[in-house]
């Protein structure tokens, strides 16, 4: 193996400066982009004829969207008053919490059966377009 030069140990050095240098700028671009894309993601909670009426979906364990009527949508949060399950599923004009069986109306989040005591929390929301997303 031939002997490292000092003139081999700079250039390598130099080589790997500028290596970090295009890597830092690449990964500094992308969060742009990718930051843009995730802000609507988020925000975006479903399409208007992917909600049932009279019924409803969770959306990613965290919303609850519902059609009590048609062309009148809902929100609410997921977890549940009473011990903080995220609600299961909306059947029958009811969104159930599977740990102690409470069930919140899909008009309003009120309690229609406990044992939660308290309402689902709302969340604004704005329909256009077909697309629902949070206010
Ligand atoms: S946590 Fe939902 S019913 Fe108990």
């Amino acid at each position: 193996m031939p002997p490292v030069t000092r003139r081999v140990m700079i250039f390598r050095s130099l080589a790997g400066g500028v290596t970090a240098l295009v890597t830092s700028a690449v990964a500094w671009a992308r969060p742009a982009e990718a930051t843009e894309s995730d802000t609507d993601a988020t925000t975006v909670l479903a399409k208007t004829k992917s909600i049932p009426v009279g019924g409803g979906k969770i959306i990613r364990g965290t919303w609850v969207v519902t059609q009590p009527t048609r062309g009148t949508f809902r929100a609410f949060s997921a977890k549940c008053t009473h011990q903080g399950c995220t609600v299961a599923s909306v059947s029958g004009g009811t969104i159930n919490c599977p740990c102690h069986g409470s069930r919140f109306r899909v008009s309003d989040g009120s309690v229609v059966r406990g044992p939660a005591a308290r309402a689902l929390p709302g969340q604004r929301i704005k329909v256009s377009k077909g697309v629902i997303r949070l206010a």
